[in-house]
């Protein structure tokens, strides 16, 4: 029953709310700034769902703004340093207006080593927390107001499920919904079990409750979140019972007019049963993202990932047999200590052999605290940029032509945006392709059929059919 206790519900905090409308004459407005994986996204929303139940109003620049928040990203060198750029370039709008609060949570305040740096040398940021703090940003915000001190919280790890979060979501058609949270997998590169926790789900009744209430409010695609979506269940028992594809089953049978994505799948656990009901489910998007970091099996031992290369592509071929057209996306890192020339050389064939629509890939980046950070790594950088150069060049010369060759055929999409060119819309492909065509704004948030016509690069252009 350890479940029972770290699941809790949200409480509206009326006594923070009095506090912070005692210390204004207006309602005061918070700017909130997200960075990182869509969870942070997720969890950004949140905060401004939190911040307008306590009474601010929200903001989309910071000139305006009362409380600044930034819920940061700790999985890269580069998103942290990043951060750090951006709280700087805030003292000047301190200094302009003493009355201006400035906040860091998310991912890198669950470092003590970032925490002590933002105490040290940025005297100017009034308020940190971690990522578990989204529920106490009420009485946080009323201690520092009433104390007159700054409010540091050093990093801690409730593991908690806070359900019923008020939400402010950016899109009233697209929506993020998390399954669960954390990550017990510790690939060895990777920052995010430790500043995320330990895994655990949403308890299937709260995911469905959540789930009909976005399509019931209109929603057209709602993508489920979770750092290892096929772990999901892991630790729920009883009438709660059941794994990730008994939660598809459960939620694609539900009736409206959506589809779902979900990310991120993680290949150890990805299982026949998974693809069978995505095969099965014509509610779910048939796009797999499906990382695989590199083509070495060497290097995903020493990554700690947990299957070889010959596993991965047995996977990849049981779902091109199951589900007709098919596509994959997949994230790689680049100069992984010790990896090879030849090391590289085996991602350079795998990613041939699969024929991903779409890849993301980052140059490994040194995380104090995780295990590979303890490897030698011999590899220059400038090595490693060309490595990544050849990547890139080798996936543009996969991807194009099998982008270009989708001309001819007509798709569903769901209208996005306004495209890059004036009076052109930009849709979403069931396979997670844009597509950009002639189109009024006023289609945004619909679905759509669309003539393929060409491509330019990644881009892919049509017609709406009947035009
Ligand atoms: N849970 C997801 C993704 C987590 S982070 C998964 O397992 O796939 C997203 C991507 O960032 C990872 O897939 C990985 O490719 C990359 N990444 C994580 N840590 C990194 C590091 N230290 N350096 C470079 N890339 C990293
Ligand atoms: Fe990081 Fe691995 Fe967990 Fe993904 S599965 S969040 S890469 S530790
Ligand atoms: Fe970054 Fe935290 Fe997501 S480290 S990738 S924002 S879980």
């Amino acid at each position: 029953m350890e479940l029972e206790k770290k699941n809790t519900s949200y409480q509206h905090n009326e006594t923070a709310a009095a506090t912070i409308a005692a210390h204004y004459d207006t309602p005061p407005l918070a700017y909130v700034r997200s960075y990182g994986c869509q969870q942070n996204v997720n969890d950004g929303e949140k905060l401004r769902g939190v911040l307008l139940d306590t009474g601010f109003g929200i903001c989309d620049t910071p000139d305006e703004a009362d409380l600044i928040l930034f819920n940061t990203c700790a999985v890269r060198e580069h998103a942290e340093q990043r951060v750090f750029g951006n709280v700087g370039a805030l003292k000047k709008l301190k200094e302009q207006n003493p009355r201006l609060m400035i906040g860091v949570c998310g991912c890198m305040a669950q470092q003590q080593s970032v925490v002590d740096k933002l105490r040290a040398s940025y005297p100017y940021v009034d308020l940190v927390f971690g990522v578990d703090g989204i529920d106490r940003l009420p009485a946080m915000l009323a201690e520092r107001l009433q104390k007159g001190k700054r409010y540091l919280e050093n990093p801690r790890q409730r593991d908690a499920v806070v359900e019923q979060v008020p939400i402010r979501r950016d899109s009233g058609f697209r929506a993020w919904l998390p399954i669960m949270y954390g990550c017990d997998n510790f690939c060895t590169y990777c920052i995010v079990p430790y500043v995320r926790g330990r895994e655990r789900s949403r308890r299937p009744a709260d995911v469905l409750a959540e789930f009909r209430q976005l399509v019931e409010s209109g929603y057209k695609e709602i993508t489920l979140l979770g750092q290892n979506v096929n772990s999901y269940g892991k630790g729920l028992t009883g009438a709660d019972a059941g794994d990730f594809a008994d939660l598809l089953n459960l939620l694609c049978t539900q009736p409206g007019d959506y589809q779902i994505r979900f990310m991120t799948s993680h290949p150890k656990d990805a299982s026949h049963k998974l693809i069978d009901t995505i095969a099965a489910q014509p509610k779910l998007c048939k796009h797999i993202h499906l990382p695989v970091q590199s083509g070495s099996d060497d290097m995903l031992q020493k990554m700690n990932r947990h299957y070889n290369v010959a596993q991965y592509l047995e996977l990849v071929e049981y779902a091109r047999a199951k589900i007709p057209g098919v596509t994959f996306s997949s994230d790689i890192i680049v100069g992984f200590p010790g990896e090879s020339e030849e090391d590289f050389e085996k991602t350079l064939a795998l990613i041939k052999q699969v024929g991903y629509m779409q890849l993301f890939t980052f140059i490994y980046s040194k995380r104090g605290g995780t295990k590979a950070a303890e490897l030698p790594d011999p590899t220059t950088h400038a090595e490693k940029a060309a490595r990544m150069e050849r990547l890139l060049r080798t996936q543009d010369d996969i991807a194009f032509p099998m982008i270009a060759a989708l001309a001819g055929s007509r798709v569903r999409v769901l209208a996005e945006a306004a495209g890059r060119a004036a009076g052109t819309l930009n849709g979403r492909l069931d396979n997670n392709l844009v597509v950009e065509f002639p189109g009024e704004e006023s289609l945004v948030g619909q679905y759509l059929e669309v003539e393929l016509t060409g491509s330019r690069a990644a881009l892919l252009l049509g017609r709406q059919t009947g035009e």
